[in-house]
């Protein structure tokens, strides 16, 4: 059961990293050509506020990228046993490239939002939560405190990883039609979000300790 859990987990962060990839992907290739030629994209068009400020919006969605492709293989216990002298030096490189991230998401997502003042607040109080999250993680592990590093860590890969949530929530609002896709960018940051704080929270509740067993679990020594 617990390894069946497992296997779905990892499916599911493996498929919110290619959404995430495959909308990374549409937006270079929207705005760069415009970008490079220096040509101005229609006022009411969604990528506008990429190609006007290209450097607030891609100091954002550059190293948010290559945090989220490369975090996973951070919480790979395994690979965290047998390499850790990397896991402490891709550490450091991929906090660095999360709090740029986190501070560009704040920059960039809340005066620009798409979807209005609602997106705005969601992009402001996740944003924060998402660069608390690191920094507490960072400060706990300097203190030594191992448990605490890994539960900060695994909430700010959490919200993270919700970027490719709230796609999919614009999917399901915009595609049904039960929303113009403006209005659907608020209710879909919010619901995405909120899921995944929620689901970090839950996956701490069931493995709260640094060896990641279940809560209950009975280790036996041989
Ligand atoms: C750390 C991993 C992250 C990655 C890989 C990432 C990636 C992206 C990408 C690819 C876009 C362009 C969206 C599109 O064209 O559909 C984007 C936009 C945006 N991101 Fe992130 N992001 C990350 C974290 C965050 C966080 C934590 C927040 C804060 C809640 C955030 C807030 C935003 C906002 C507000 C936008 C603008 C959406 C709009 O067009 O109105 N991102 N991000």
């Amino acid at each position: 059961m617990t390894r069946a859990i497992d296997t779905l987990m990892w499916a599911a962060i493996f498929l919110l990293i290619a959404i995430v990839l495959v909308f990374a992907g549409i937006r270079v290739g929207t705005d760069g050509p415009l970008i490079v030629t220096g040509t101005a994209a229609e006022g009411d068009s969604f990528e506008w506020r990429y190609v006007t400020y290209p450097w607030l919006a891609y100091l954002h969605i550059v190293p948010g990228v290559l945090y989220l492709v490369g975090a996973p293989l951070q919480l790979w216990r395994r690979f965290r046993e047998r390499h850790f002298t990397v896991h402490r030096r891709f550490g450091r490189v991929l906090l660095s490239l999360g709090l740029v991230s986190g501070v560009f998401a704040l920059a960039f997502g809340v005066p620009f939002s798409y979807g209005g003042a609602w997106q705005s607040l969601a992009a402001a109080v996740f944003g924060s939560w998402f660069l608390i999250a690191l920094l507490l993680a960072f400060r706990a592990i300097r203190g030594g405190d191992v448990r605490m590093h890994r539960r900060w860590m695994i909430r700010a890969f959490a919200v993270g990883l919700g970027v490719g949530m709230i796609r999919v929530w614009v999917g399901i609002l915009a595609g049904t039609q039960l929303l113009p896709l403006e209005e659907s960018f608020a209710p879909a940051f919010w619901i995405g979000l909120s899921m995944h704080v929620l689901a970090g929270e839950a996956w701490l509740w069931w493995r709260p300790n640094e060896d990641g067993l279940p809560r209950g679990a009975v280790v036996v020594h041989p």
